[in-house]
């Protein structure tokens, strides 16, 4: 079974990976601004979106990176952009780590290199099994809400309701899934020194979920990456879509020229 993909435009494959409880609409500003000349490749985690439930086994970031791969070649496209928010930066870690070959550039949003500390690996184990002993997301739905966006951006419908709707369409089972495999995610600082193709780094100042010094040690360890830090919350791209569009058009310009 693969996971579900969005696949919009033609000429040269961005690859979006999306944030944890958020599903491939997230996006849904990058593709109206870039694929008019680019194919803009969107898929949902297990669970969440329009994907099918987890597989059993041991969750793992790996083990989805693998079927995201899967998707890739059978779309027959070989080499993408890969553009990963948050879980979708853990994500991005994880597929240089099997298939850089398969990336031509990186652009890692809100997210860290890190693996987890035992606090927060112990929390994410809690709301996995809270969230499967309620049969629900509900109880998840607004504590997400207050930690991915700003205070300015909670007030503002037309980001907030989007938001809810994403989280809500999420299964328990894909947010327990998800959470036990970023738990178990490995570190992968040193694996940054290896990232050989250009790269863009975008930090939010009031990110709440992962500090800018996080973003900024991921700058520092990527050979000539480039930085960039918004005014705003976790979910850059949705709370500052012009200024996210603008920088990330330009960064992958060279790449439109060449479709
Ligand atoms: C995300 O936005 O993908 C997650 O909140 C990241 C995390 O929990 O570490």
């Amino acid at each position: 079974m693969l996971p579900a993909i969005h696949d919009t435009g033609t000429g040269e494959a961005v690859l979006f990976l999306h944030a944890f409880t958020l599903d491939a609409s997230q996006w849904d500003h990058q593709v109206a601004a870039l694929s008019g000349d680019m194919r803009c490749v969107r898929v949902d985690f297990w669970g969440c979106g329009t994907s099918p439930p987890p597989p059993a086994g041991e969750p793992s970031l790996e083990g989805f990176a693998r079927s995201v791969i899967a998707v890739l070649d059978a779309r027959h496209i070989d080499r993408v952009a890969l553009v990963g928010l948050s879980m979708g930066g853990y994500l991005a870690f994880a597929l240089w780590r099997l298939a850089p070959e398969r990336i031509r550039a990186l652009v890692l949003c809100n997210t860290r290199a890190t693996a987890d500390a035992d606090g927060p690996r112990t929390d994410r184990l809690v709301m996995a099994e809270r969230v499967e002993r309620e049969r629900s997301v509900e109880s998840i739905v607004e504590p997400m809400v207050a930690r991915m966006l700003s205070p300015g951006a909670q007030a503002e419908a037309h980001i907030v309701d989007p938001v809810r709707g994403r989280i809500r369409r999420c299964t328990p089972a894909g947010i327990a899934f998800a959470q036990r495999a970023m738990a178990a995610r490995p570190d992968s600082t040193g694996l940054l020194a290896s990232i050989d193709v250009p790269a863009l780094v975008i930090a939010g100042t009031e990110d709440a979920i992962v500090a800018t010094p996080e973003v900024r040690a991921i700058r520092g360890g990527i050979p000539g990456a480039r930085y960039l830090e918004l005014d705003c919350g976790h979910l850059s791209n949705l709370e500052r879509p012009g200024a996210f569009n603008r920088h990330l058009t330009e960064f992958l310009a060279p790449a439109r020229m060449a479709s």
